[in-house]
């Protein structure tokens, strides 16, 4: 979604923060921009469309400045235009602004603002804040921050902002609101942005705003303020200054490569909390960097552990599958109930947990503004909470005492698909925790699962060299218009996820259910133009499953199945299968997805599609 960046130093201001934009491309936008203060005066340039058309504007216009802030906007109030495209000025052009998240009381504000004589000129929430500091600097022009300090009093919701001014050309000013902004410390030059990963490039020195900070950067260093106006000192904090590279590494999209890495980054999350299989679980590991409250790993007594008598999981999208197959293993191993919720229905809604509960939050980017309002809602009810992401310097690590990192390295692929599969390791590693604390599984059981769970990458490796037999089998579907996929059991979530992956890929239309639902009303929709994905592994629910493929079958479906090699039923039932090596039902999820996504691969890459940053879509969704 949304990326703000900074910059101020003794370098060309403009290449740096089109660096940093093309960091924080991933995330998703429609459009960017930059404003920079060039011979001291404000000069903004931006453009609707890919980075590559604001680069070509920086080109012709070559701004000469040392400061500027810059952004990737992700549209939200207003359609993708160059007027609603940030950063947004005051009526006489001397401030800018840019701006995440969301103003919710803009309305409000703006009518004050037009009642005062002010002339919108976008549809932005953003320009509210622009026009909103212009009139307050009128009562003191020279005092910013307590101008400041009076906009954020009167604005709702949960935002950020970077704001530069003419009137000081020295300096950028940042507020974080329930937001992420990270500024980053060098040799006379600071830096801004609300992703880690676009400062680290320039600098392994960083302070992470707190919430409801404002931020004053100079090119000798930060001061920091609470909304009230209290000053704060903090230490800036030393990170991985390794450079955030993009390299698709020789594949035709990050989406293919990262599909490839799947192996790779279950054997580094597994290795980082499983020694081997005779040992229990180990999520002891050290804290991921200094001055942050997260610690890889749990730190739940053995009571505490014991104590839990209800797991609550939320999440969204991919993520939201990953809990549902979480709270089939952790059923299953543990015998402790699971909820699953969308973390977006959690809002305005009782949230029943309590001080026996374990709230997990599941989020790739640990950014998702839902999963943090459902996080905070748990925090305040008393329960216990534990982060699963693949981002320690997240807002989300900031919020859980407990947390599972995964190991999987930027995921710049909007669809996620490597970050699925950690996270479904990280419930096995869980639930194995949980049963060997609770003494619900036997030692030898404890064992096999482990050795289950080593064994997994490998035979993904097996599924990925079947990769062009799935291309030509995938290529079948291309044609069609609605996809309905099924499973059952741990392969339930399966299904819901493959569809996920080809409607946001492909943008064909594509549902997943439960098996045994099809027949209590989905199965109206079937026909000879609709092909039914079954997602079949030998198991409990095998037969269960079958029965209800053949009833599609009855209705003339285009037969298509997920089945283990040497399934000799498969053949009878289905027009083509994506063949898959044998593996145990319990594991089979972090198996059978892969055809899925490779199947989503090929149909949107034969249709043209946006494979790495689909239409209308963000990898950090940072809005409620
Ligand atoms: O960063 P998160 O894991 O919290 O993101 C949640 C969803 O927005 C995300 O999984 C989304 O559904 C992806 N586009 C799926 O590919």
């Amino acid at each position: 979604m949304c990326g703000i960046v900074g910059y101020l130093g003794p370098n060309q201001a403009a290449p740096v923060l089109l660096s940093k934009l093309r960091c924080l491309e991933y995330r998703g936008y429609d459009s960017a921009g930059v404003a920079v203060i060039e011979a001291g005066r404000l000069n903004v340039i931006k453009a609707v469309g890919k980075l590559a058309n604001l680069e070509t504007l920086l080109q012709k216009e070559r701004p000469m400045a040392t400061v500027g802030i810059g952004h990737t906007r992700w549209a939200t109030h207003g359609s993708p235009t160059d007027e609603n495209a940030h950063p947004h000025i005051n009526a006489n052009g001397t401030l800018a602004v840019v701006h995440n998240g969301i103003i919710e009381n803009y309305a409000e504000l703006k009518a004050e603002l037009t009642a005062r004589g002010y002339v919108f000129r976008s549809d932005t929430d953003t320009e509210v804040a622009a026009h909103l500091l212009s009139y307050e600097l009128e009562k003191a022009p020279t005092d910013v921050l307590r101008a400041i300090i009076r906009v954020v009093a009167q604005m709702r919701g949960a935002y950020a902002l970077g704001i530069v001014s003419q009137h000081h050309p020295d300096r950028i000013y940042a507020v974080n609101h329930h937001y992420s902004l990270t500024v980053g410390l060098g040799e006379k030059e600071s830096f801004l942005a609300s992703d880690s990963t676009a400062v680290r490039q320039f600098t392994n020195k960083i302070i992470r705003l707190e919430q409801s900070e404002i931020a004053e950067i100079t090119t000798d260093g930060v001061r920091l303020f609470a909304f009230d106006g209290n000053e704060r000192t903090r230490d800036p904090i030393s990170v991985e200054s390794n450079a955030y590279k993009i390299d698709k590494e020789g594949f035709k999209h990050f989406l293919l490569k990262e599909i490839h890495e799947q192996p790779l980054v279950l054997r580094q999350t597994l290795s980082k909390y499983l020694i081997s299989a005779d040992q229990p679980v180990n999520f002891n590991v050290e804290s991921f960097a200094p001055g942050l409250s997260a610690m890889y790993g749990v730190s739940l007594s053995d009571d505490q552990v014991r104590s839990i008598d209800r797991i609550q999981i939320v999440a969204c999208g991919t993520a939201y599958h990953a809990g549902l197959v979480g709270k089939y293993v952790i059923e299953e191993l543990c015998g402790i109930p699971v909820e699953v919720d969308i973390a977006s229905e959690v809002r305005g809604r009782k949230l029943l947990v309590n001080n026996r509960t374990l709230t997990i939050a599941v989020s790739q980017s640990g950014e998702t503004a839902d999963t943090l309002a459902a996080i905070n809602e748990a925090i305040e009810s008393g329960s216990f909470t534990l982060g699963i992401t693949n981002r320690p310097d997240s807002h989300l690590a900031t919020l859980t005492p407990n947390l599972i990192v995964t190991e999987c390295g930027i995921e710049v692929s909007v669809a996620a698909t490597k970050t699925y599969l950690a996270q479904l390791v990280s419930f096995y590693l869980l639930a194995i925790y949980l049963a060997e604390k609770r003494g619900s599984i036997s030692d030898q059981y404890a064992r096999e699962l482990k050795r289950g769970l080593s064994h997994v990458p490998a035979v993904i490796e097996q599924v990925l060299a079947r990769e062009e037999a799935y291309r030509r089998e995938s290529l079948k579907l291309a044609d069609a218009h609605d996809v309905v996929f099924i499973g059952r059991g741990f392969n339930y979530p399966t299904a819901l996820e493959g569809a996920l992956k080809l409607k946001e890929l492909s943008y064909i239309h594509a549902s997943g259910y439960a098996a045994g639902e099809l027949k209590h009303g989905p199965i109206a929709v079937l026909d000879s133009s609709v092909p039914v994905i079954t997602v079949l592994v030998p198991g409990r629910v095998y037969e269960k499953t079958l029965s209800n493929a053949q009833e599609s079958r009855a209705r003339n479906a285009r037969m298509v199945a997920i089945a283990v090699d040497g399934d000799e039923s498969a053949p009878s039932t289905f027009d083509y299968i994506f063949r898959i090596p044998p593996i145990d039902e319990i594991l089979s999820p972090m198996v059978t997805v892969v055809p899925m996504q490779l199947m989503s691969y090929f149909v949107a890459d034969f249709l043209g599609k946006d494979v790495d940053q689909p239409r209308n879509l963000a990898k950090s969704v940072t809005v409620e």
